[in-house]
């Protein structure tokens, strides 16, 4: 036996200070390093994938290529961004996960928005079944809400967040490409989404909404980051899933006609790697991850970054280790063996009792039935840590790539400042992985005249939604 160094043995990690206390085997170090080295992004890795992606963002921008493209870089149809003179009273739908939320936002010039809201679970049958019954249970939550506030009278502007796949043909019209995030409901993939819930307003009859906008999380929180701070050009989004979009100059989208100002472009970046281009950084777990979801062979890129995956990837690593013989003696319990078990959110709780709290991390994985040693519990942290660094770093190529196109917008400006705004749990939750997408942002982009902010946005999907369906009505 010798003692080994996990920051040595593994990868001579980089970015990692990883120690630990205990002693293991030179065996067991090796095939830990073995297995979490895959994971490990290089400097010179992280660039490439930088390199990829601005190229797919070409090719989805470009009339010529866009069909080809996987990154579908969709027209919003946002032109500007918020000036603080919105007033009125919208409502907001969002709808992108487990919880759709319908909001009341009252906008006033120079005031903080004033938002009512009130979340409605969407079942698993309801995610899954049949299209038009999603669109029926939409429309009551908006009718028991709007009667909760005694507003069921007054016609109401509504903002439609519908955080999934769309081309849009306008500010009130988005196709639904293919649905992602554990969602399924048939009859809706091909469809024109605000149609489909217009169809279900007037079968109930009772509803006087009229929808002016239906935009994507990304953007929606772009528009709420940039109502405060105005040099707010990128909306990321890192929870269930992973997205962003950023303000492209108008003659760049060739999808849509004109040559003067800035449109905002969702990119769907989610499904960036769905031709093959990241198939040689994805590992083994990865492809598992990807051939065990309902949406196999899509959404690659997404896949290695977001919330939906992260704790999944984490739990198949563990498994792996284990029945490798190097963790928890050997013993895979019935619980850490279900697919699904290891929530993203133990991950950034892992990561954030490091390296003091091993008796709480402990008790999760007792959750799992898992009789973990504080050895056991290190190597678990270390897998955690691997993981999430791996996305976040991932994500950073992503974020480096915007920024050089926005750059290459701005020839004359030497020193070209942009703000990112952030939303999504894992991004906001998880203990490091703001600072992690920040410094490596820096770092793949030194020396390019292009210095990255980021901004977390609130409310992006209320506020943002109704910022837009403000600004759409100001236009009408
Ligand atoms: C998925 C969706 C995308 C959304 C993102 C974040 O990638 O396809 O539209 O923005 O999740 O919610």
């Amino acid at each position: 036996m010798e003692a080994y160094e996990v920051d040595q043995a593994v990868i001579a990690m980089k970015q990692m200070t990883f120690k630990t206390k205990y002693q293991r085997s030179r065996d067991h170090m090796s095939i830990i390093s073995d297995t979490l080295e895959n994971y490990v992004m290089s400097e010179e890795v992280l660039q490439s994938v930088t390199q990829r992606l601005l190229k797919e963002m070409r090719k989805g921008l470009s009339k010529s290529t866009h069909s080809d493209a996987k990154v579908k870089m969709f027209p919003s149809f946002v032109k500007s961004i918020p000036d603080g003179k919105e007033d009125g009273l919208y409502l907001a739908l969002d709808l992108g996960g487990t919880n759709f939320r319908v909001l009341l936002v009252k906008l006033q010039p120079g005031k903080k928005p004033v938002i009512e809201s009130q979340i409605y679970k969407m079942s698993n049958e309801i995610m899954t079944g049949p299209g038009e019954e999603l669109f029926d249970h939409i429309a009551s939550c908006m009718a028991e809400f709007l009667e909760r506030l005694e507003l069921k009278d007054q016609v109401l502007p509504v903002g439609f967040t519908f955080s999934f796949p769309c081309r849009q043909d306008g500010l009130d019209k988005a196709t639904l490409m293919a649905w992602t995030k554990g969602f399924s409901a048939p009859g809706v993939e091909g469809e024109e989404i605000v149609g489909l819930l217009r169809d279900a307003v007037h079968r109930r009859g009772d509803l006087n909404v009229s929808i002016v906008a239906v935009v994507n999380d990304t953007v929606g929180t772009l528009m709420s980051c940039a109502y405060d701070v105005s040099d707010c050009a990128v909306g990321l989004i890192v929870g269930t899933g992973c997205n962003c979009c950023y303000m492209e100059k108008l003659k760049n989208v060739e999808l849509v006609p004109g040559t003067d100002g800035d449109m905002c472009v969702n990119m769907e970046w989610g499904a960036f790697g769905d031709d093959g281009v990241l198939d040689d950084i994805r590992t083994d777990v990865d492809l598992q991850v990807d051939s065990n979801s309902p949406n196999s062979g899509r959404q690659l890129y997404e896949k290695l970054i977001s919330g939906m995956y992260m704790g999944e990837i984490v739990r198949r690593i563990i498994v792996q280790l284990a029945e490798a013989g190097v963790l928890f003696n050997g013993q895979v319990s019935e619980a850490l063996r279900t697919p699904g078990n290891f929530d993203t959110a133990f991950v950034s709780q892992i990561e954030a009792y490091a390296p003091n709290g091993l008796n709480h991390l402990q008790s999760i994985l007792h959750r799992l039935d898992v009789g973990a040693m504080h050895s056991d519990c290190e190597i678990v942290q270390l897998v955690c840590r691997v993981v999430s660094t791996r996305a976040a770093f991932l994500c950073a190529s992503g974020i480096a790539a915007i920024a050089r196109k926005t750059k290459d917008n701005y020839p004359d400006k030497d020193n070209l400042e942009i703000t990112v705004g952030v939303d999504g749990s894992v991004y906001k939750k998880h203990p490091t992985f703001s600072k992690n997408i920040a410094e490596k942002v820096a770092q793949l982009n030194a020396g390019m005249g292009v210095r990255v902010k980021f901004a977390l946005s609130h409310d992006g999907s209320g506020k943002g939604a109704a910022l837009i369906a403000a600004v759409a009505r100001n236009d009408s």
